[in-house]
């Protein structure tokens, strides 16, 4: 009998999905493409993984560039912690590894924002190392396939699903291995609706065999999101306006708003010219802006500035920013 490899790679043999970093054997730009999908998905990763390896082409470029110009070219892509910590860690690189990427699985494990799954991805696809790439998606599969019925939430059940990996891995070509179960993941055994019916699976699947697809994996159900709402004053005297950096350990640290009044409700004396939302993952965050139009503009604090109105678009911003800003045009 073919083994789970054997089945998985063949499988991808004949599904692959023909991305930018399939076949790139840089593991600058590995990295690059697994921190960015992340949290994003395939479509949208896409044309940042161009715009960011257009700006930033190496480690040394990114070392060398400013943290507003990375969160700039980072923006509307979300959780920008990523460029952050990836800018970190390239400064880390040139200062500790004389800007060479590190070739071992600790030694890449132990760069900021880097886990146990992009350390796995880089080490395997760019050093043919056989650590497995344990995501979501890997859980999804093998949860099925094996029949793993415990909360894959739980450190202990992950480590038992890595612990099948580690066995299952073709320690010959790991990279494909893992990207065959990423992809495997994304297009065949998908979390709703996964294609069973023309699964090479199928007869030895735990979760089909037992009619569980829909089951497995389980987690527990995280916590309630918190809502939150932020009201936005867009101050305008002769074409200027007030911005504000945010700092602290808040979201959205070192990016610009209007300034912010956060309440514990919706309710707000005027009526607002326009209003969002944006859900994060463990928050929602309503918006709503006001415009006044004063002749003088109000006092600045200390996180904040004058600044001309078509000047704004230069700096980094979170996504319920430009959605406002494309509103007024
Ligand atoms: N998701 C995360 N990393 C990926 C990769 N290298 N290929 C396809 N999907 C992915």
């Amino acid at each position: 009998m073919a083994s789970f490899a054997e089945t998985l790679i063949s499988w991808y043999d004949d599904h692959k999905r023909d991305l930018p970093w399939r076949g790139e054997t840089d593991p600058y730009k590995i990295w690059v493409s697994e921190i960015i999908l992340q949290q994003t998905r395939v479509q949208q990763g896409w044309d940042y993984y161009h715009r960011f390896l257009d700006n930033f082409p190496n480690v040394k470029t990114l070392a060398e560039a400013d943290e507003e110009k990375v969160l700039k070219v980072w923006q509307g892509l979300g959780y920008y912690s990523r460029a952050r910590n990836m800018h970190a860690a390239a400064r880390e690189i040139m200062a500790e590894h004389h800007g060479i990427f590190p070739q071992t699985y600790d030694k890449i494990r132990s760069l900021k924002g880097i886990g146990n799954y992009t350390a796995a991805a880089i080490a395997s696809i760019a050093f043919h190392l056989p650590y497995p790439a344990v995501d979501g998606n890997v859980i999804r599969i093998v949860s099925r396939i094996f029949g793993i019925c415990d909360d894959v939430t739980q450190p202990a059940v992950l480590k038992r699903i890595t612990a099948i990996c580690e066995t299952e891995i073709d320690p010959d070509q790991p990279g494909v291995f893992n990207q065959a179960a990423m992809d495997f993941g994304a297009m065949q055994c998908v979390p709703r609706n996964p294609k069973c019916n023309e699964c090479p699976f199928q007869s030895s699947c735990y979760a089909f065999k037992n009619n569980l697809t829909d089951t497995l994996p389980i987690k527990k159900k995280k916590g309630e999101s918190k809502h939150r709402f932020f009201h936005f004053t867009i101050y305008l005297s002769d074409n200027q306006t007030i911005i504000e950096k945010r700092t602290g350990s808040d979201i959205w640290k070192n990016m610009y708003q209007f300034p912010l009044t956060e309440t514990d409700s919706e309710k707000w004396p005027e009526k607002p010219v326009f209003a969002t939302r944006e859900v994060l993952s463990h928050q929602i965050i309503h918006a709503a802006y006001y415009v006044k139009n004063v002749k003088k503009l109000p006092k600045t604090a200390e996180n904040q500035s004058v600044i001309d109105f078509d000047e704004i678009e230069k700096l980094p911003m979170p996504k319920i920013m430009i959605l406002f800003l494309k509103h007024l045009e």
